[in-house]
């Protein structure tokens, strides 16, 4: 009973640190990072084949030794606010834990204080990754997993240096093409041969 007690509360507790932790806000944090992506303004990349770079580094202007807290860095593909329209699944939210700006992880690495020297990912876009106009967000993570900073590839208004997706949907329209050809071949040939059968049997029977 005490130790279920235990559990209880070390649960609530973790809850509770977790609630605390979500109620991180977007517009607290300061643009520490800058960001930059091979991708051009406009440009159309298709997902499962095409690259992108996306490439890191402290702003010393406004950031010079915050960067000791930071742990860890996160990229993130955030939709474009033409692509959030309409999308209440895609909603803006300034608390971080609600905010549905940015869902697809790139990829989380290690900060290296690294002295102005700027670091660099290529990631080839997911295959699921949705068609959608994006940009990219870093967030820079302290030990507590906690967001500290943040940097994007384009403006606060989130309107220049925005880039395409293409999902590969071409492929998906033709096989469901195939199989709808194929299950009506089937039942129209199921029904033939029932017909046959059943011209054969009448004969006989006579
Ligand atoms: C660093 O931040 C300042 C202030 O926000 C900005 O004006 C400047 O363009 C940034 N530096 C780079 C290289 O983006």
């Amino acid at each position: 009973m005490a130790a279920r007690g235990v559990v209880v509360a070390l649960l609530l507790l973790i809850f509770l640190a977790r609630t605390c932790y979500g109620t991180v806000l977007f517009s607290s944090l300061k643009r520490t990072i800058d960001v930059t992506a091979s991708s051009t303004q406009g440009q159309v990349l298709k997902a499962g084949i095409d690259k992108i770079t996306v490439t890191w580094v402290l702003n010393k202007t406004v950031a010079t030794g915050t960067d000791s807290a930071y742990k860890t860095i996160n990229l993130k593909l955030c939709y474009a606010p033409i692509s959030q329209k309409d999308r209440a699944w895609r909603k803006t939210d300034d608390k971080l834990a609600r905010d549905k700006t940015c869902q697809q992880d790139i990829v989380t690495r290690t900060y290296e204080a690294s002295n102005g020297i700027a670091q660099s990912f290529q990631w080839v876009i997911q295959r699921d990754v949705p068609t959608a106009t994006y940009f990219v967000r870093a967030y820079a993570h302290d030990s507590n997993d906690v967001e500290v900073g943040y940097g994007q590839t384009t403006d606060a208004k989130k309107s220049i240096n925005l880039f395409e997706i293409q999902a590969i949907s071409g492929r998906h329209v033709s096989l469901d093409i195939c199989s709808i050809c194929f299950s009506t071949f089937s039942v129209v040939s199921l029904l033939v041969f029932f017909y046959i059968e059943k011209k054969r049997e009448k004969p006989r029977n006579e």
